[in-house]
């Protein structure tokens, strides 16, 4: 039998004991009453009666036990060239010190602490001091909108928000003040204090009383003697919320909780990551997602890795030779990305000529998540590197993979197009719209028999009474992922779309329902549909189809030009919406549902027959008339 095999049946043979063994590697300040109880919350709750602390398990236990002088992060800008390194020691110091700021603004166990920052180091600082108090973070990703933000401030209603005065994109600086306190107007609930990390290439302005200077605080707070200690929380206490696309324009806020979370991160960095202690682990990510949470903070410090915060992007910062480069220069041992940017590298580099520059002897493996990854990149990679490189398939729900090759139990063949095989933890089906398992081979939808392993979402901030109706529902007595996929004679899973409106630009889920009712808001449309065209580079890309209201006469450009602005102001640059075609009517069936999978096919060039169900096939035409005069270019 595989190793593997070995421990996925011990698992399944006792899956308590499994997850009782795997949490010996964290510390927890009072041991768990019971492993699981079935009994609590909407599949049960882990570790239960365990108190802990992830900022602890993260620092102090990893300075006490020698590792202080160990980098714990490694920041890398190369637009601006700044580079820093702080240590274990220094890191935990910072952490205290704002830790102490945070109590002294009030900042308790359970009060939610919203993050909204680009990639700097004192975004690690400030996650960390939240966990330390026991509060609750909400990192909401820079490349979104005021509005979006607005929307996550009255539902996690934070006491604080910590933000900066700016992030740095290649050829741009995002000012996020402006944004922040657009966002804080717009918002029913207002936060008692912001503190504002001030850049050196933006200075944001402070509103007297309500913003602090993240340097003055920290000054101030350290001069006083300040510092918290770690706040003791129950394992299931959460930890932190995450806001992920769900089917309409309220975003979900996933809750994870700490014990169970630190258990299973702690489990993969091993096993399925392959690292020792003191290794370099490199995520290029963004802490606003769900890797950035897992992959740059959480996991690797839990584990005593060396994390990297980079503030770039995989081209033109300055070449496609950026992510080789700091692989190199930080001795990166395993190296984390989505293919979307992989295939960013390929299109630039295509045969890999920048990496022949960079000493990537210490690179063991790639791992690759976020999207489908797309065989021919995975062959791609595989050669110009000459690693493993491994897809493994996970959600914002989930915090960590589903699937995946566990290199460090052992390398498992590696199939391009798959993302191998379950982990312990995760009893896979592939079920028909009925609930029955359909036989290996078939497309189905992939769902995971309850319950759910540690460190999965455990309910929907201020929405318990979504859960259900979001995942368990649809199939009694499994978590559905809304994903569809097949799995193979050697019971390799194949991870092939969403079946939901969900679609994924460039590694980022977005809701093609939330630029929908962005779309019904403009003044001059009667009715539309969003669909993901499939792209080239972004994997998708999102292309709205709009009915004018009877009556409007106005210019067409101009009010494609509109409705791409609305997008970008009330979702965020990052949504990449860029093409509308106006049409004269959108194809549905005669129940009135919009048919957007036909005319993601009609969009994509792929084959399509007319449902049996639509009202008037002649709309199809029409569509494909519009696309051919102006086609879709990406
Ligand atoms: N803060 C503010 N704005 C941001 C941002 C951030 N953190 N991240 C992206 N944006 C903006 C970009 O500036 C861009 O704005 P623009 O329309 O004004 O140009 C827009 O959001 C779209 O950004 P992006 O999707 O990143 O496209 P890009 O063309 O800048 O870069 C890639 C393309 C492929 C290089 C890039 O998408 C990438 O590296 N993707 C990897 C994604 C990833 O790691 N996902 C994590 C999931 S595992
Ligand atoms: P997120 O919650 O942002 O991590 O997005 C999760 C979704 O991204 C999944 O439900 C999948 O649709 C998709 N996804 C993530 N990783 C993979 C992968 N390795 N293979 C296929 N799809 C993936």
């Amino acid at each position: 039998m595989s190793r593997y095999r070995d421990v996925y049946e011990g698992w399944r043979a006792d899956p308590e004991g499994f997850w009782a063994e795997a949490a010996k590697a964290v510390d927890w300040f009072k041991p768990a009453d019971r492993i699981f109880d079935g009994s609590i919350g909407a599949y049960g709750r882990w570790f239960v009666g365990a108190q802990c602390n992830a900022a602890y398990n993260c620092l102090d236990r990893h300075v006490a036990a020698g590792r202080g002088q160990q980098p714990a992060i490694f920041y890398d800008n190369p637009v601006t060239g700044a580079k820093r390194m702080l240590t274990y020691a220094e890191l935990l110091d910072e952490v205290e010190v704002f830790a102490a700021a945070l109590a002294r603004l009030g900042v308790c166990k359970g009060d939610r602490v919203v993050i909204y920052m680009p990639m700097v180091p004192e975004v690690a600082v400030a996650m960390l001091a939240v966990a330390r108090l026991g509060a609750i973070h909400s990192v909401v990703f820079g490349g979104f909108a005021a509005n979006e933000l607005a929307v996550r401030l009255d539902d996690a209603k934070p006491k604080v928000v910590i933000s900066a005065s700016c992030g740095i994109e290649p050829k741009h600086l995002v000012k996020y003040k402006p944004l922040l306190d657009a966002a804080i107007a717009a918002a029913a609930h207002k936060p008692d204090h912001c503190i504002i990390l001030q850049r050196p290439m933006e200075t944001a302005s402070l509103l007297p009383g309500r913003d602090l200077d993240w340097a003055a605080l920290m000054t101030e707070t350290r001069a006083g003697g300040h510092r918290a200690a770690c706040v003791p929380v129950a394992a299931t206490d959460p930890l932190y919320i995450l806001y992920t696309s769900g089917s309409t324009g309220q975003p979900k806020g996933v809750v994870r909780d700490t014990g169970g979370y630190m258990v299973a991160l702690v489990w993969t960095m091993k096993n399925l990551y392959g690292l020792a202690p003191g290794e370099v682990f490199w995520s290029a990510s963004d802490v606003g997602w769900v890797v950035g949470h897992s992959y740059i903070i959480y996991g690797p410090l839990l584990y005593g890795n060396t994390t990297i915060i980079y503030e770039g992007k995989p081209v033109g910062t300055p070449d496609a030779g950026a992510f080789w480069r700091v692989a190199s220069e930080y001795k990166v041992a395993a190296f984390f990305t989505a293919p979307t940017a992989l295939r960013a590298i390929k299109k630039e580099d295509p045969n890999g000529h920048l990496i022949a520059n960079y000493d990537l002897s210490r690179l063991r493996t790639l791992f690759l998540a976020g999207e489908r990854a797309d065989p021919e990149t995975v062959r791609w990679a595989e050669q110009v590197l000459a690693v493993p490189v491994i897809d493994h398939w996970w959600q914002t729900e989930t915090g960590w993979a589903i699937t995946g090759n566990p290199v460090g139990l052992e390398a498992l063949p590696v199939k391009a197009g798959s993302s191998t095989v379950p982990m312990p933890g995760y009893d896979i089906h592939i079920l028909d719209d009925d609930g029955r398992d359909v036989a290996q081979g078939v497309l189905g939808n992939v769902a995971v028999k309850l319950p759910l392993p540690p460190g999965c979402l455990t309910t929907l901030w201020n929405a318990e009474e979504r859960f259900g109706p979001s995942y368990t529902d649809r199939f009694p007595g499994y978590y559905a992922t809304a994903d569809a996929g097949f799995r193979d004679e050697d019971g390799y899973l194949f991870i092939m779309g969403r079946t939901d409106d969900i679609i994924n630009v460039a590694g980022h889920r977005l809701s093609t329902g939330a630029m929908e009712e962005v779309l019904a808001s403009h003044k001059d449309i009667a009715e539309c549909a969003v669909i993901g065209a499939a792209d080239a580079l972004k994997g998708e890309l999102p292309v709205g189809f709009v009915v004018l209201k009877a009556g409007v006469a106005r210019d067409p450009k101009e009010i494609e030009g509109e409705i791409v602005a609305l997008v970008r102001e009330r979702i965020g640059p990052v949504a990449a919406f860029k093409t509308v075609r106006i049409v004269g009517r959108l194809p549905k069936t005669r129940s009135g549902k919009i048919l957007r999978g036909t005319i993601k096919k009609i969009v994509d060039g792929t084959e399509y027959k007319a449902p049996p169900t639509i009202d008037d096939p002649a709309i199809l035409g029409e569509i494909g008339a519009v696309l051919s005069a102006r086609p879709i270019t990406g």
